[in-house]
């Protein structure tokens, strides 16, 4: 904020004549900064301590319910982290942690431990930890997500995956296909402290919340 009001009072300076409109355009910037910093520190702040209470494994039911979801190495490879976050941030869901991991292998083990008899679970861990791109892990919170989030994943095999999935817009393999959901409460619970201590989460109230929740 300083530093942008010096820029725009010493570029003034240096153009002479443009110097007051420099100054104005410094000083609304000022003004409207100190106006913002009152609005969080009146009555609107207190507001902001509702999502606070909100479990790390969500609410399941509510509003508040959580899902974990995780870009797989495919995807970050071809460049599709912003497509795939953002088709949630469009849905109206809010996103209450992300991070950019290279998981280990004992990670993506506990991660995928109810898969440890099936013929894939090797290669599935081998190549989800494999380090040659990593993942991201985020939660998103909002009504319905579970279900919700594995229906905008689309079925395991992409091949098979409804055109408008992620899947079904994004891959052709069913080792690689470009994200992962937790695929009911059960699943959620345990995986979202997995991947997220208590602090990584964040804990925010989203203001246009009262245009998607009626
Ligand atoms: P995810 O857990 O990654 O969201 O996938 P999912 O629920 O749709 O499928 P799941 O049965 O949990 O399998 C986990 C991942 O293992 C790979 N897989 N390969 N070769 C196979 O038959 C096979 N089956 C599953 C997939 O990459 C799948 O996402
Ligand atoms: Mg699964």
């Amino acid at each position: 904020m300083a530093t942008g009001t010096m820029a725009t009072t010493t570029a003034a300076a240096e153009s002479g004549a443009s110097f007051n409109w420099g100054f104005a355009a410094g000083a609304a910037f000022a003004g409207a900064a100190a106006l913002a910093i009152s609005q969080y520190s009146g009555e609107s702040f207190s507001t902001m301590s509702a999502a606070a209470d909100v479990p790390v494994a969500g609410l399941p039911g509510t509003n508040q319910e959580r899902s974990f979801f995780m870009v797989k190495p495919d995807a970050v490879q071809r460049g599709l982290v912003s497509e795939i976050i953002g088709r949630f941030e469009k849905r109206g869901y809010k996103i209450v942690a992300m991070k950019m991991v290279t998981p280990s292998r004992e990670l993506i083990e506990a991660h995928y431990d109810d898969l440890r008899s099936r013929p894939f679970f090797e290669g599935l861990c081998k190549y989800m930890s494999s380090g040659e791109a990593p993942v991201v892990a985020f939660v998103v919170e909002g009504k319905g997500i579970i279900k919700v989030g594995r229906d905008m994943i689309g079925v395991t095999d992409p091949l098979k995956s409804a055109p408008g999935t992620i899947r079904g817009d994004t891959g052709v393999s069913i080792g690689m296909n470009s994200i992962h959901g937790s695929d009911g409460v059960e699943g959620a619970a345990s995986e979202i402290p997995l991947w997220f201590s208590q602090d990584e989460i964040a804990n925010w109230n989203k203001t246009a919340d009262k245009w998607i929740y009626e």
